[in-house]
């Protein structure tokens, strides 16, 4: 995600934002800035953007070569994109009309639509396609309001009137050594070093320089000057200052405190839910995808879907089949994307064709849509990093908002991909009218309690991890579910492999006695998906057919389900949900169960032998 640095009363103003910046990179990004405060009427702001492979800060440092000497304040940003392509305008700092104040800010502002649009109706001008400009104008429009009122109220009142997370830090050219920061939701801490304050969105920014911080809490606005620091709520009360001294490393920092990227990652989840479904529900119950460049004509003109994807994007896909059928009642493919091409798919100006993509750049992926648009088919691609190629090339984009993901086995993109999937589905359902407004409500109010729910079964790590500890020994696992349950099992089987190097194979449990069944003897293990979706009954069959000759059975099950429990030798449990979004809460321990088992066997599971992050080769 983004990362925000910030300092008065320093001697190297210049020095700290960059050196904090680099500290941020591992975060991710794709454009970077500062904005410095001397003592002129304007702050000098400089942006760059990374194109190509190239890296912006080191752009960044050459243009911050020629500022001017004495900075007495000053911020810096890296972006990783969400609203707004990442361009240099889109880059922050961003400024005021008049020039005076600069700011950087981490989160969403789910209202900027509407406040953009009052803020240019009275003169303002706005010249990001960013959420985050609104605030330097709102924050200008309160010093104009009331020329009495310092930055720290401005920003207050700024603040009163957006909806969404904000982490911020402002620089004002009429009060040079102070900064101001806010935050709801998105982290800031406070670091001291000597005369010196620093701001940062997290810890590893200020290792180097101070181990002593003080955390913003939500809704806490902070004073910054040299030597001097004051908190008080967005209510103006007093908040008393509470040190932290950590004692990581700057390793164990960038995980914040876990042991690895994944677990990390992992933790995420809930956040990467919630953040995918931010916005896309408007008041009203209805959806906005507002990255759409389709027209609801011409997807309503959709008689076909096709999905294309790789790996655990497929399998998003392949749940999402499900869900676009049954809602939607439009026909879906699914194609592993390195087929598609190859097998000569009927497709024409009728054709939706959905490329799912975490990185946006996987060539198998990139050439399917790129043949998808040779035969007129209207591309949408869902991606986590904007502006990637594929978003680039489609006709619509739907970003999933994970945030940058470091661990090489997709985590958080994947849940985020499941979730933009189903809204996907809900929109083209709304469109078809082929739901009743009551059932869309349902739908919507289920959709909401998922990022609780994923957070409850990351909760039951430790029994997973007993679980773990059961099965460990097993060489080979033979993962099995039905209807939805059949893509989780397929994830479960993917994950399984590429952490732990152990067989792992997933099946359609009605396949089973088709072939696979003849691997089962004594002992061997078989995880079930036996959520109460669909098909529950038959998938309990099929388990009654394993289980009879001898496996080792562990159940994904909903709490509470004994019926299930009874069946099984030892249980994976999860919270109920809608049966069309059980994958997306399902998975998570088998996530889990993944990485524990690869952890018992000493795996470093953030970067799997033989596998990278963005496949870019055929
Ligand atoms: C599995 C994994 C891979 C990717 C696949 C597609 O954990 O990470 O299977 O899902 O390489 O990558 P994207 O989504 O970037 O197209």
């Amino acid at each position: 995600m983004c990362g925000i640095i910030a300092v008065t009363g320093s001697d190297d103003t210049v020095e700290v934002l960059l050196d904090g910046l680099a500290m941020l990179e591992y975060r991710g990004y794709d454009s970077a800035g500062v904005a410095l405060v001397a003592g002129g009427p304007v702050p000098s702001v400089w942006r760059a953007r990374a194109a190509n492979g190239t890296r912006s800060l080191e752009d960044l440092a050459k243009a911050v070569e020629s500022a001017p000497p004495g900075a007495r304040s000053g911020i810096g940003h890296t972006r990783w994109a969400t609203h707004g392509r990442p361009t240099e305008t889109n880059a922050h700092p961003h400024v005021d009309c008049t020039g005076r104040i600069a700011l950087v800010h981490n989160g969403i502002i789910e209202n900027h639509t509407e406040l953009s649009a009052a803020l240019e109706d009275a003169g303002h001008v706005l010249e990001s396609e960013t959420d985050t400009e609104v605030l330097a104008h709102l924050i200008e429009d309160e010093l104009a309001t009331d020329r009495t009122a310092g930055l720290v109220v401005a920003v207050r009142r700024a603040l009163a009137r957006v909806r969404g997370a904000f982490a911020l830090a402002v620089v004002d050219t009429a009060d040079p050594d102070l900064v101001v920061a806010a935050r709801r939701v998105s982290p800031l801490v406070i670091g001291r070093l000597g005369e010196a304050v620093l701001l940062a969105s997290d810890i590893p920014a200020l290792l180097a320089r101070t181990r002593d911080f003080f955390v913003l809490d939500d809704d806490q606005v902070a004073e910054l000057r040299p030597g001097s620091i004051v908190v008080t709520t967005l209510d103006g009360a007093p908040v008393p200052l509470v040190a932290r001294t950590v004692d990581w490393d700057l390793d164990a920092a960038r995980k914040d405190g876990y042991e690895d990227f994944m677990s990390k990652e992992m933790h995420q989840q809930p956040a990467a839910v919630a953040d995918t479904l931010r916005d896309r529900v408007l008041p009203d119950g209805r959806l906005a995808l507002d990255e759409m460049r389709l027209s609801d004509d011409e997807l309503r003109a959709v008689d076909k879907v096709f999905i294309v994807a790789c790996g655990s994007s497929y399998h998003a896909g392949l749940a999402a089949k499900y869900a676009i059928e049954h809602w939607a009642r439009l026909p879906v493919e699914i194609d592993i994307a390195s087929e598609f091409r190859y097998r000569d798919p009927v497709l024409d100006a009728h054709t939706l064709v959905i490329g799912v993509s975490q990185s946006g750049e996987t060539v198998d992926t990139l050439q399917a849509l790129r043949e998808a648009r040779r035969w007129n088919a209207k591309v949408l691609v869902i991606s986590n990093v904007v502006d990637s190629s594929m978003a680039r090339e489609a006709d619509a984009v739907l970003y999933t908002r994970a945030g940058p993901e470091i661990g090489v086995a997709a985590t958080k993109t994947h849940l985020a991909q499941m979730t933009a999937l189903v809204v996907l589905a809900l929109y083209l359902a709304q469109l078809r009218g082929t739901l009743y407004p009551e059932e869309t409500v349902q739908l919507l109010a289920a959709m909401g309690e998922l990022p609780a729910k994923v957070a409850v079964a990351l909760d039951r790590g430790g029994d997973v991890a007993a679980v773990a500890r059961s099965v460990a020994a097993s060489p080979s696992f033979i993962f099995i579910g039905r209807h939805v349950g059949y893509p989780v099992a397929l994830e479960g089987a993917l994950k399984l492999k590429e952490l732990s190097y152990l067989r792992a194979e997933g099946f359609p449990a009605g396949e089973l006695k088709h072939g696979p069944i003849a691997l089962v003897e004594p002992g061997t293990v078989v995880i079930g998906i036996a959520t109460r979706t669909r098909l529950w009954e038959k998938m309990m069959a099929n388990v009654a057919e394993v289980r009879s000759r001898g496996a080792t059975v562990v159940l994904v099950a909903n709490d509470g389900d004994e019926e299930t429990a009874r069946q099984a030798d030892a249980v994976l449990w999860v919270p109920p949900t809608g049966p069309l979004f059980a994958p997306i809460v399902d998975v998570v321990p088998l996530q889990q169960l993944a990485y524990t088992l690869a952890r018992f066997h000493g795996l470093d599971v953030d970067r799997p032998r033989n596998l990278a992050k963005v496949v870019t080769v055929e």
